[in-house]
């Protein structure tokens, strides 16, 4: 018998902005090599791994599922979050949880029952985040703000990795900060696509704090150490230490 959900958060008094973390996206490692991958992120002090979870029709692309999430799961301690990019993410919900994901990403655009959804991963006591692409309005989040974890403000149009950061998005995020103080302060804003360290810093001022990156780290010339480290430098001063030893 399932336990009932575990109530809504309250509204966080907090006022000051979540802690900044760096997310490789696997999307770009070798996946001839991944459990090395795997490996030199955590060991450089990767907070969580992305997983981007393709199906060809909200995206024009086809990746991953929930086979390769819990073959990642069996290969770190590290959290996983699936970004699912498909079409009725709803129906994908229970199997990235069963695969291992610690926190399951939708998208807005991807189904007419956004509540149902991420009502959906939250009854698995996992965190709930929900991504909008470039064009979407912030203003298309309005009801599931004081709730939800994290919101993805994609910075690049979803589907391949190695895509142009676009700026505009930037004045997104700040307005998406702005209604989070008043909201949900401790909701995390992810950016993803075209993260890097001539980038970070522009979705860092917008109010960003999660920098999910693939190309910018296992594309990186100086290996997956040297692209998080330079990503790491690229942070507002108060936050470059590495989390772990
Ligand atoms: C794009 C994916 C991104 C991508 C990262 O649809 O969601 O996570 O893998 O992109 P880059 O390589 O630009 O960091």
């Amino acid at each position: 018998m399932m336990p009932p959900p575990a109530p809504r958060p309250v509204r966080l008094a907090r006022k000051t902005m979540p802690p900044w973390q760096l997310v490789p996206s696997l999307l770009a490692a070798d996946f001839g090599r991944l459990a090395e991958e795997i490996a030199a992120a955590e060991a450089a002090g990767a907070d969580r791994l992305q997983l981007d979870v393709m199906d060809g029709h909200f995206v024009p692309n086809l990746s991953m599922g929930p086979m390769v999430i819990a073959a990642v799961r069996r290969q770190t301690r590290l959290r996983l979050e699936a970004h699912l990019m498909v079409e009725r993410p709803e129906n994908w919900i229970a199997p990235a949880a069963d695969a291992g994901a610690d926190l399951i990403i939708v998208h807005q655009e991807a189904t007419p029952h956004l509540e149902r959804a991420l009502e959906l991963i939250q009854s698995r006591r996992l965190a709930a985040g929900v991504a909008i692409n470039p064009a979407t309005p912030a203003a298309t989040l309005e009801q599931v703000l004081p709730y939800v974890r994290l919101v993805l403000a994609m910075t690049v149009n979803p589907g391949f990795g190695g895509q142009q950061f676009i700026a505009a998005v930037t004045g997104k995020i700040r307005a998406l900060r702005r209604r989070l103080q008043a909201v949900n302060p401790a909701c995390d804003i992810e950016v993803d696509g075209g993260i890097e360290a001539e980038t970070l810093p522009l979705a860092a001022a917008a109010g960003a704090n999660v920098f999910v990156a693939g190309t910018a780290i296992f594309a990186h010339s100086g290996g997956v150490a040297a692209g998080l480290a330079a990503l790491r430098a690229a942070l507002p001063r108060c936050a470059r230490a590495p989390r772990r030893a």
